[in-house]
């Protein structure tokens, strides 16, 4: 059985390979699909297959998938040019016959009033109507969204506009490896997983880091507008500020809580706390 595996060249994708790769999955039934070959070829190590497409290129996606009798589908990073994007991609499985399509996707996906749902919501959609069997993970926030900046933490304190939301976190590793895991097994076919551990509100997140770092780590929350200039302030473009302080403000309404144990019950063992992964990335910044 070949798999294929879109985005292998970001860490998700990579860490979902070497979890293929450890499931005993043999090397050359995996198919690593990037759109930039130097990116590709540091996958060479894996022994992997490697190929060249573009999600803005169907042909190219076309020729990548043959003989793929399943997809690990990661979502693209272009916000706001996925949905033609992710269109292709399952055209592209429905022209190569894949037989399964595991499609990484956002939180309650169907119903969030998160922005960063639309596209998601839309590529659910696009692989129902194809008749292509699927899986949709809603894959919930990385704890790494988080522990990325934990200098800027250390050094100003954490701002947001998500209140006392919950937000569930998991690391990119085990939310690969669940993604593995749907791959390797059988009878997942039409199911929706909503993926995430451990939930904590921003509060709580500057609480732990405080207490882990010893040093002084407050939360500010800010309205939507204010987070937004905040992060332009900081060097983010416009329009990436704009989607994050929209995310924050969906996760002060919940759209980044995740119920129940799909995580858990695909891993067969217990997602890794978050507390231990900002301990960890704290003690590589001593
Ligand atoms: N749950 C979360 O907290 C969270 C956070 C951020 C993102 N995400 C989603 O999860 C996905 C995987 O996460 P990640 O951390 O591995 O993200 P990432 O580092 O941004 O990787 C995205 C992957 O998609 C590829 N890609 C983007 N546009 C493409 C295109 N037009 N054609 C072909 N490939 C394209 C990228 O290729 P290049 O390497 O060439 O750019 C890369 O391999 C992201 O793409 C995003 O949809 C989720």
């Amino acid at each position: 059985m070949t798999i294929a595996v879109t985005g292998a060249t970001g860490p998700f994708g990579r860490h979902a390979i070497e979890s293929l790769l450890a499931r005993g999955v043999p090397a050359d039934q995996i198919v690593a699909i990037g759109r930039d070959q130097a990116k590709l070829d540091q996958l060479h190590e894996l022994g992997v297959t490697l190929r060249l497409a573009d999600y803005d290129d169907p042909d190219s996606l076309r020729t990548a998938l043959t003989g793929a009798d399943r997809l690990l589908f990661v979502s693209g990073s272009e916000v706001g040019r996925r949905i033609p994007q992710h269109q292709a991609v399952v055209d592209a499985a429905q022209a190569a016959g894949v037989g399964l399509v595991v499609y990484t996707s956002a939180p309650k996906a169907d119903t969030s009033g998160m922005g960063l749902a639309e596209e998601h919501r839309a590529t659910e959609r696009a692989l129902i109507d194809s008749g292509v069997p699927y899986v949709f993970l809603r894959n919930g926030w990385y704890i790494e969204n988080y522990t990325a900046q934990l200098p800027v933490f250390l050094e100003h304190g954490l701002i947001g506009a998500a209140g006392d939301g919950l937000i569930s976190v998991a690391t990119r590793a085990d939310l690969a490896e669940a993604a593995a895991a749907v791959l390797t097994g059988d009878g997942h076919q039409g199911r929706v997983y909503e993926l995430g551990g451990q939930s904590f509100t921003l509060p709580v997140l500057a609480a732990e880091i405080a207490r882990l770092s010893g040093r002084d780590v407050k939360y500010t929350d800010l309205a939507e507008d204010a987070y937004a200039k905040a992060l332009e302030g900081a060097g983010l473009p416009a329009p990436m500020a704009a989607v994050l302080a929209d995310s924050d403000r969906a996760a002060s309404q919940g759209a980044l809580y995740v119920e129940g144990n799909d995580l858990e019950k695909l891993l067969g063992r217990p997602v890794t706390p978050w507390s231990d992964v900002v301990r960890a990335a704290l003690a590589q910044l001593a």
